[in-house]
């Protein structure tokens, strides 16, 4: 975020469409997030004691897991008290295995490889190699596999020279996932380039931008401002009696949602009186 700098109006030159290299391969960097298991959790923050948690692979195509099985309440609590998938751990970047071999196995006959496919969708879409994204996000040029250990390690750098002939023939969607985490982040420099110039674009050309002047009043902006995903999980959740204050961080102090009055629509009640 502070990479984005701050906002200071539309921009109407900014082109805020996503880029196919973000929808291709960077964003879905997401992939080496994913946890195997879906964790449910009761009131008292223990694995649900009649439905305990879900293995993913099961979950895919079976809703009724969630509708039979205790709702949203204990995955809600799954996601915001236990740890996501720590993917500045060196061996912790790829896509968990069963991902990579069990993807949709309930519903499809064989099942899906969900890396390969995103390897195979960048080749679709004709997306460049990875050192020239590196070039156009202004990174150090790579000429030598031993050049390419600034950015990734020198096993993984092993690894891709065993499949790939030459540094220039590297595919982005790979180099992204095994690229050094830059301190205080979840990514390496060259996704980090490719996710800020993605949003900055959404943000600075989006005419609707919610912060940008005349769209919602200061009353409204403050608002809107002050809401947490927190607050969204109490107003909207079956019922949830307790959330991580800041859902991102398993730190977070923890409130009661009786202790969170919610967005006060009033601030929107007002304006529609006044334009009738
Ligand atoms: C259980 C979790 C997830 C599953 C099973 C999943 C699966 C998939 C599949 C099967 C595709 C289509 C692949 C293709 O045919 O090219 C896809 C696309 C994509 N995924 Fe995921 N994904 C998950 C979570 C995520 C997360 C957490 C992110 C990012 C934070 C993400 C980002 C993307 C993006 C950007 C695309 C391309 C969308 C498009 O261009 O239309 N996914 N995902």
């Amino acid at each position: 975020m502070q990479k984005i700098g701050e906002y200071t109006g539309y921009q109407p030159d900014v082109n805020p469409s996503i880029a196919n290299v973000f929808a291709t391969s960077a964003f879905r960097f997401g992939h080496s997030l994913i946890s195997p298991w879906i964790r449910r959790l009761d009131a008292d923050l223990n694995e649900h004691p009649r439905y305990g948690h879900l293995l993913l692979h099961q979950a895919f195509f079976n809703p009724y897991k969630l509708v039979n099985e205790g709702g949203v309440d204990p995955v809600l609590r799954g996601l915001m008290f236990t740890a996501t998938k720590d993917r500045r751990i060196e061996n912790a970047k790829q896509i968990h295995k069963n991902l990579i071999q069990r993807l949709f196995e309930a519903s499809d006959e064989i099942a899906l490889d969900l890396a390969a496919l995103n390897i195979q969708r960048a080749r679709d879409h004709g997306l460049a190699f990875y050192v020239e994204w590196r070039e156009l996000c202004d990174l150090p040029k790579f000429n030598t596999w031993e050049d390419m250990e600034k950015a990734i390690s020198p096993p993984n750098v092993r690894k891709l020279k065993e499949v790939y002939k030459s540094i220039n023939l590297v595919e982005l969607y790979p180099a992204l996932l095994l690229e050094k985490t830059l301190p205080g982040t979840r990514t390496g420099e060259t996704l980090q380039c490719l996710l800020i110039k993605q949003f900055k674009a959404l943000r600075d050309g989006d005419r609707f931008w919610y912060q940008n002047p005349g769209e919602f009043s200061p009353g409204q902006l403050k608002e809107i401002e002050s809401a947490k995903l927190s607050d969204i999980f109490c107003s909207d959740s079956d019922n949830l009696e307790l959330v991580a204050d800041n859902v991102f961080r398993l730190d977070s102090e923890r409130v009661s949602c009786q202790n969170k009055p919610g967005l006060n629509l009033r601030k929107w009640a007002l304006d529609c009186s006044t334009q009738i």
